[in-house]
């Protein structure tokens, strides 16, 4: 697929199942990830790649922090928790290493990860695979940080699920340019 096509097309996919991306594939990915636009050539992120058992220990980093977080959480909702982590065969985790006090503003660092993370789902959709940018309040949770072994300076800004595509692909709306595009000045 060519990139053009891949940027104006890719859409998230929720469903995903296995075969997970291969070693090579995965690569690819962070090689894309890599070619984010950085401020001063930063390097502000980290990642970690989860997949098979990983995943399964994930699920009970979650259910522990949730736990702890509401002690009086439900079975259903601890389950839930657990469970998160399995709806992909492999999931990316996004860090942004934050250097305070840098020249360049601790929203350019994260900026170049996010842009990071977009290179990672498109570069998956060019390759046919199925990915989705999510966080929830997991990866804003102090004892998920901690089990992942984040440092104080680094935050979670996506976990990337990505695998092969258990669904039909959802046909978004094409947005008019004039409905956000002005030129400026107004003449
Ligand atoms: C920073 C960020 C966090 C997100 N977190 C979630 C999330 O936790 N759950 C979710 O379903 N979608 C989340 N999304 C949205 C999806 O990644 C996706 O963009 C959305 O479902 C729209 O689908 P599309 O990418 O095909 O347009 C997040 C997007 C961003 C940029």
């Amino acid at each position: 697929m060519d990139a053009l096509t891949a940027i104006t097309e890719r859409v998230s996919v929720a469903q995903l199942t296995g075969p997970g991306p291969t070693q090579e594939q995965v690569e690819l990915l962070y090689k894309a990830a890599f070619r984010a636009p950085d401020h001063a050539w930063m390097r502000p992120w980290r990642y970690l790649t989860v997949r098979g058992q990983g995943l399964l220990a994930l699920g009970e980093v979650f259910a522990a922090a949730g736990l702890k977080k509401a002690p009086d959480l439900d079975e259903v909702k601890i389950a839930k928790l657990k469970k998160m982590p399995q709806r992909a065969p492999l999931m990316i985790i996004a860090i942004a290493n934050i250097q305070k006090d840098a020249k360049v503003p601790e929203v350019e660092q994260r900026l170049a990860v996010g842009a990071g993370i977009q290179n990672i789902v498109t570069a998956a959709y060019a390759m046919g695979l199925g990915a989705i940018w999510r966080t929830g309040e997991m990866a804003y949770n102090p004892d998920v940080k901690a089990s992942l072994g984040l440092q104080d300076n680094e935050e979670i800004l996506g976990f990337i699920y990505l695998g092969h595509v258990n669904c039909k692909l959802k046909q978004p709306p094409e947005l008019a340019i004039a409905d956000f595009v002005q030129d400026w000045p107004v003449l």
